[in-house]
């Protein structure tokens, strides 16, 4: 080294590790799962829930926290995607600010939907550089996909989790029951998630919600085979996530219905929730699947015939190609400079293409509008 330079490095690691536990009925005072993180004794909790739930469970959550002696301050959140917003981030940081938590043994508890988990973590992770979080998701989306890894985010200046961290849950809490009371949308909003695992990486799960999708739907997955196609899922999720935790690698087979999702879910006056512009999104890349060779008929007559058979109906108002077009340039922005636009190849595989044209959207949006005009029955003729 010359002229006086001197360098230090500083290197450290850190081992994330959390436990995603499926454990029935949590307010229950005797299951003591929620507790098995952080100090038992003289304690306190901040615990967010979400309205949607809230509801029906206010009485007991309070009971279970006066039950075990802790003092916990309950605060309620509102679903929804208008909520993930700054000034809401902010509200339960100001309530957080006004109880204050030991740093380390006093963990946050956040109860609800996506948007909960998201938020919450956010905060958790940004109040005092970080104090310990549980998720405890209470839709198919938080279930299957928002609660299960570690991105938190919120909205911001008119862009989808444009503010937001990876931060690690302390644990995450699985109980289905809460299913039972969420609405029918919302139950075909977290399908979408599981059938596109089902499509591009999991064959065996395709064929189970072939044979039983339609009837979990009906159960909102209260049955045996409900329980199977969920643990199968989450068990494919954490498969994805868990080697690209912080998303080094930007090629990621769990962002199929990810790339014009986007655009159709943030286009102004859009109605749709996430996994209803991710079907959409799965329907028109398999239809250029198709076109490209990659897909059979056969693989293309087997996903729209599911999509049939669990009761979608796709709402193809508002698809247009430039809209998509400029979703794919948003998202080729936002994966470093390739599109890396996950296709499915057969049925439980995956390819990635990085020169998708925009006249092949422009095809596919017209595919898309004689499938979704045409009676099912009549696209294949044996
Ligand atoms: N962090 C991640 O990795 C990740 C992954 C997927 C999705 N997400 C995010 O998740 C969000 C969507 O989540 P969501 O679909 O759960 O939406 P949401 O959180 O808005 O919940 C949907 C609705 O259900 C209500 N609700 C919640 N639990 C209920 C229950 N048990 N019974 C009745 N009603 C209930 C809520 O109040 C809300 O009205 C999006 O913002 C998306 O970006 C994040």
């Amino acid at each position: 080294m010359t002229n006086g330079m001197r360098k230090w490095c500083v290197s450290y690691q850190q081992t994330i590790e959390y436990e995603v536990v499926n454990s029935p009925d949590i307010f229950n005072p005797q299951n003591e799962t929620l507790l098995s993180v952080g100090k038992r004794e003289n304690t306190r909790r901040f615990v967010v829930v979400d309205d949607g739930m809230e509801k029906y469970h206010s009485a007991r959550i309070r009971d279970y926290f006066d039950h075990h002696k802790i003092r916990a301050k309950i605060i309620t959140f509102p679903g929804g995607e208008e909520n993930k917003s700054v000034n809401n981030y902010l509200r339960v940081l100001r309530e957080l600010d006004s109880f204050p938590i030991n740093r380390r043994d006093e963990p946050i508890i956040a109860v609800g939907g996506g948007v909960l988990t998201d938020v919450v973590g956010f905060a958790a992770g940004s109040y005092r550089r970080g104090v310990p979080h549980i998720k405890v998701p209470t839709t198919l989306m938080g279930y299957i996909d928002a609660s299960v890894g570690i991105k938190t985010g919120i909205n911001f200046n008119g862009n989808k989790n444009r503010l937001g961290a990876f931060e690690p849950p302390k644990l995450v809490i699985l109980d289905r029951t809460f299913l039972k009371t969420l609405p029918k949308r919302h139950i075909l909003n977290g399908l979408c998630e599981i059938l596109k695992l089902a499509i591009i990486k999991d064959a065996g799960l395709f064929e189970l919600l072939e044979a039983h999708g339609a009837a979990c739907v009906e159960s909102k997955f209260q049955d045996e085979v409900g329980e199977a196609i969920l643990h199968r899922s989450i068990e494919g999720m954490i498969e994805e996530l868990q080697p690209n935790l912080f998303e080094e690698n930007l090629s990621r087979k769990v962002d199929f219905g990810h790339t014009f999702s986007y655009g159709l879910e943030t286009a102004p006056h859009s109605q749709l929730l996430h996994g209803e512009a991710v079907l959409i999104d799965i329907a028109i890349s398999s239809i250029v699947a198709r076109a490209r060779g990659i897909l059979s008929e056969n693989g293309l007559q087997r996903i729209f015939n599911l999509i049939a058979g669990l009761g979608f109906v796709i709402d193809n108002t508002g698809v247009n190609p430039a809209l998509l077009w400029k979703s794919l340039e948003e998202r080729t922005y936002h994966r470093n400079g390739l599109q890396r636009v996950p296709l499915p190849e057969g049925i439980g595989a995956c390819s990635f293409v990085n020169n998708v044209k925009l006249e092949e959207i422009q095809s596919a949006c017209r595919a898309l509008e004689s499938w979704t005009s045409v009676p099912l029955e009549n696209h294949f003729v044996e």
